[in-house]
């Protein structure tokens, strides 16, 4: 799709929040490559900066308010006019109301009219004014436009939009709309065609990935989509996010049973509390939790768990908390993404008195980090003297001789690059480590065999 406005026109994006949103700046990257523009790495250089926003916690949301405004002080592009989108679910979530704090904002688009970003772009450029479209109510068109890959050995495939789960503290539901799995021949054609153009990795996406084909057949079908997703010849599959309720026998059978399924699984606990997993409204208890750990273990005794915890929850007392630690403890976590609970206007938590002082709450927060660090230790240490293929990435940020990748677990690994080669040539390729080192975060040791 040319278009005489925005061809020759250059675009900076920046991307807030979830690997869905990171996934939606791929869809509008590659609208924008299809119109004639062209990606650039700084918003100084850019005639279109766009922000693909998050307001799962508050954080994201002041952000974004800072990145708006230092736009205003960039020196005026080559094209003389600068248009400013924001999209995501800040976007979907405010409208045009975000005109209120956010002066400089020319387009305003929603999660589900990502289709509809060059022609609001266009309208900027040729009539000025703002330009804001977010009453479409599902994104589920958004999985089938073009996409604009960073890397081309993995890939993200995203096989549902939205959530109906409504976990009371969560944002998510009101704005990325109710689920909506994508056709199952779609997905497997997809990964398919990815398999054919060298793509050797990819994490299917969703909110709750468990519950992938409820709404086409009546019942979830992600054990077999992940066997017929396995079929097709890619080699490693990620996927994310599980929900614990919906995490049935058959699926944890297809990860065991299917080669190419990674040994590594996110399944947010949240907390480890029975009585305030209730409140959260997640559907199930501290026991059925770790009861479904064990079953998970009983089919793949070495797998990666890594979970998501939310520390502060309104009214979670010490009683509460220790029950998170005493779980977090239990498990042993090869990874966690560990968060202080962030009151989200709209949702059910957010009228929920919380007496407990912010310092409490802190000191909870650290002591929780502690313990998911010295499980993630002694996980990794399973690893210590043992041949680990890594997924070549790139190089490490603070060395740049040493390869970065990931095991199949999910675990970042470091080695020297080997001698006769050169980085460029081993991203994408998987090298063999012998691990010589275990630390918290991460494997390192040295390339052994030939890069495959
Ligand atoms: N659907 C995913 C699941 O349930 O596993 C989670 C997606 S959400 C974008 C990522 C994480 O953000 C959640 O698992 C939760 O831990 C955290 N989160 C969501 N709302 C939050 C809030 N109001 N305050 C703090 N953390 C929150
Ligand atoms: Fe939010 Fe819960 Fe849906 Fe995850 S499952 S996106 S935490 S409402
Ligand atoms: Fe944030 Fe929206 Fe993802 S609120 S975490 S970008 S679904």
């Amino acid at each position: 799709m040319q278009s005489s406005v925005l061809s020759g026109k250059t675009y900076f994006i920046r991307t807030f929040g979830c690997q869905m949103n990171m996934h939606d700046s791929e869809r509008v990257s590659g609208l924008l490559d299809s119109c004639g523009c062209l990606e650039v790495a700084e918003p100084a250089e850019a005639d279109i900066v766009i922000f693909m926003t998050c307001c799962v916690r508050e954080a994201a949301d002041t952000r974004l308010y800072g990145q708006c405004s230092s736009c205003k002080s960039l020196p005026a592009p080559p094209g003389g006019k600068r248009v400013i989108a924001v999209g995501g679910c800040i976007a979907q979530r405010d409208g045009a109301g975000l005109l209120t704090n956010l002066d400089n904002v020319d387009v305003i688009f929603g999660t589900a009219s990502i289709a509809h970003v060059a022609e609001l772009l266009e309208q900027a450029f040729v009539e000025g004014g703002h330009h804001i479209r977010c009453e479409e109510k599902d994104s589920g068109a958004a999985t089938d436009m073009p996409w604009h890959r960073a890397e081309n050995y993995r890939a993200w495939v995203p096989i549902m939009t939205g959530c109906n789960n409504f976990c009371s503290y969560c944002i998510v539901p009101y704005v990325r709309g109710r689920e909506k799995s994508r056709s199952f021949e779609k997905i497997v054609d997809e990964v398919t065609g990815l398999v054919r153009i060298g793509v050797r990795e990819i994490t299917l996406l969703g909110q709750n990935v468990n519950s992938y084909g409820r709404d086409l057949f009546g019942t979830p079908r992600f054990a077999e989509l992940l066997r017929a997703v396995g079929d097709t010849g890619i080699e490693r599959i990620f996927f994310t996010s599980s929900h614990p309720k919906d995490l049935l026998p058959e699926t944890i059978d297809a990860m065991a049973e299917v080669p190419a399924v990674m040994p590594q699984l996110h399944l947010a606990v949240q907390s480890g509390s029975s009585r305030i997993l209730k409140l959260m409204n997640r559907r199930y208890t501290r026991e059925q939790y770790l009861a479904l750990i064990d079953q998970v273990r009983e089919r793949i005794p070495d797998i990666a768990l890594s979970t998501d915890i939310i520390v502060g929850f309104p009214g979670e007392t010490e009683e509460d908390f220790e029950q998170t630690l005493s779980l977090a403890e239990q498990v042993g976590y090869a990874h966690a993404f560990t968060f202080i609970y962030s009151k989200r206007a709209g949702t059910p938590a957010a009228t929920i008195e919380d007496p407990t002082p912010r310092d409490v709450i802190l000191e909870r927060f650290n002591r929780l980090v502690k313990v998911i660090e010295d499980g993630a230790y002694a996980y990794n240490q399973h690893d210590l003297h043992t041949v680990v293929p890594m997924l070549v990435e790139g190089t490490s940020k603070k060395d740049a001789t040493r390869l970065l990748g990931k095991s199949p677990k999910n675990q970042t690994v470091h080695a020297p690059i080997p001698e006769g080669y050169t980085v460029d040539e081993l991203i994408g390729k998987i090298v063999d480590v012998d691990v010589d080192r275990a630390r918290t975060w991460y494997l390192s040791g040295t390339v052994v065999g030939s890069p495959r």
